[in-house]
């Protein structure tokens, strides 16, 4: 015990690399062949209890050979597999390989990237991350910022940075409840639901929240935006902040930055924008002008993990002003000894956000950065735009098929069966239906993996790619598999009522 501690948790580096060569070679099957999996097993919980076993925890350890084998077991064949090409429900993305090996790196060497004393070369390399990760969306490099676990923590750190530049400075001390001051938050209707947690969470209540009308393109009403602010004014609110929405997670429309830009710079407002799944797209030379206005932004939200491929978790919070964030997280307590200078002045992440200890999410952002550069990202994310757009077409030539949005590498569409009389007054409640059980019969089914969508009152199912493995012969099966199972729903259905 004095010098050759025995632990039961250590593997020794010979070992390891036994334990470590196989479950590389079974993961590198998995990528080869992962379009040949379903792309869901469908199995129940009950039905995965049963092959995982249900005992209590176990008392003695096992050999790491045999639970490895079990863990790859279980995930590479029980899982949803949301890099499976036929894989475009929700916004997670098919995740880079390279992602995978950062992610293992980062885990052996455990940085805490909290304080740059605990990890001087990741502190390094996450804030060269946070620059690329500017220049890739066309702001200026010297936005500051931390990669968070994903969209929902990278909008509410910036809407904690602007509830504290913009609020009365006295809330740090007095807290939300000894404030007088009716706070006011504004977004669009279809703003993801992170505003309404961060409401809640961090004191203002959801009654400050303005939820903006949008346009019939889906984007905010800024008129409508406008009118708002002033009559609040007029009514003795405080507004603080603007969210603009460059990406909105049912059918992708990107607000008009520019002119929400203004409408804060007139009303001294934090213009914060999500773009959590959308502004990646910026990178595409002919889509700069859909963004036009980001580089007037306080505080942006993007995750690597939608639309950079990056493996869960990863986001980031951008902000102009760095300094903000240490306004609203910076704690100096005296057992932290974090701020001794070097050439440099330290740079300690703790200060810039929610947590304290911190893994070494930007390793894997870093990495498939220089794996595939500027020009690597033009490319699939432009080829996953195509690839929707053809799913919009497709639907549109298809005869039972309704081709509904397409905006960015989003499509939303639905099943209309050709027999079906549209003017009947109970259709489009049929049709909802319809389209709800076809949904969830294809999200059961393995084949292709949508979500949905409610635009005017039309359930839709909604094809969202950022996937580089989706193919255009993809789509094209996904078309036919749509109308196919469409058919049979309507079908039974309709047996169903006439026995009735
Ligand atoms: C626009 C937008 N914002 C925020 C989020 C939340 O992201 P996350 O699920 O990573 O927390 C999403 C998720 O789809 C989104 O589309």
């Amino acid at each position: 015990m004095k010098t050759n501690r025995k632990t039961p948790i250590v593997i020794n580096g010979a070992a390891f690399k036994k334990l470590g060569y196989r479950l590389v070679d079974d993961i590198s099957d998995f990528i080869d062949n992962i379009e040949k999996n379903p792309v869901t097993t469908g199995e129940s919980p009950k039905q995965l209890q049963k092959i995982m076993g249900t005992s209590s925890l176990p008392e003695n350890g096992s050999p790491a050979e045999e639970i490895l084998l079990k863990a790859s077991d279980l995930l590479l064949h029980h899982s949803l597999l949301n890099g499976h090409p036929k894989f475009l429900g929700y916004i997670t993305s098919s995740a880079a390989p390279i992602g995978a090996l950062a992610d293992m790196l980062a885990a052996a060497v455990n940085p805490n990237v909290g304080a740059q004393i605990l990890s001087p070369i990741a502190t390094e390399i996450e804030k060269q991350t946070v620059k690329w990760l500017a220049e890739l969306i066309g702001v200026s490099p010297d936005y500051g910022g931390i990669l968070v676990s994903g969209g929902n923590m990278a909008n509410f750190t910036a809407f904690l940075a602007a509830r504290t530049v913009k609020a009365s400075k006295s809330i740090k001390e007095d807290g939300l409840s000894n404030s007088t001051e009716k706070i006011t938050v504004y977004c669009s209707k279809t703003t993801h639901t992170w505003i309404e947690k961060a409401a809640v969470l961090f004191g203002l209540g959801t009654k400050s929240i303005r939820w903006i009308q949008t346009n019939a393109a889906n984007k905010m009403d800024n008129e409508v935006l406008e009118h708002t602010i002033n009559e609040d004014l007029k009514n003795g609110h405080k507004p603080i902040m603007v969210v603009g929405t460059a990406g909105d997670v049912s059918t992708g429309a990107v607000d008009d930055l520019r002119a929400i830009g203004s409408i804060c710079k007139t009303y001294n407002l934090w213009f914060h924008i999500d773009g959590a799944y959308g502004i990646p797209a910026a990178v595409i030379p002919e889509l700069k002008t859909m963004f036009d206005g980001i580089e007037e932004a306080d505080s942006i939200a993007l995750d690597p993990h939608k639309w950079l491929y990056s493996p869960l978790e990863a986001g980031c919070t951008l902000v102009k002003d760095p300094n903000h964030l240490i306004e609203t997280y910076s704690s100096h307590p005296v057992y932290y000894n974090f701020d001794n200078t070097g050439d440099v002045p330290m740079q300690n992440y703790y200060e810039y956000g929610l947590q304290n200890s911190r893994g070494f999410r930007a390793l894997k952002v870093w990495l498939a950065l220089q794996q595939v550069g500027r020009s690597g990202y033009i490319k699939m994310i432009g080829e996953d735009i195509q690839l929707s757009r053809l799913l919009f077409n497709l639907a549109e030539q298809h005869p039972e098929l309704e081709a509904v949005t397409q905006n960015l590498s989003i499509t939303t569409l639905r099943y209309v069966p050709s027999d079906y009389p549209l003017k009947n007054e109970n259709s489009e409640s049929y049709l909802n239906k319809l389209n709800e059980t076809l949904l969830n019969e294809l999200q059961q089914g393995g084949e292709v993996f949508l979500s949905n969508a409610v635009i005017n009152g039309k359930y839709c199912l909604r094809g969202c790619i950022v996937n580089f493995r989706t193919s255009e012969k993809d789509i094209e099966e996904v078309i036919e598999i749509i109308a196919r199972e469409g058919k049979k729903i309507h079908r039974r259905t309709q047996e169903k009522e006439t026995i009735k």
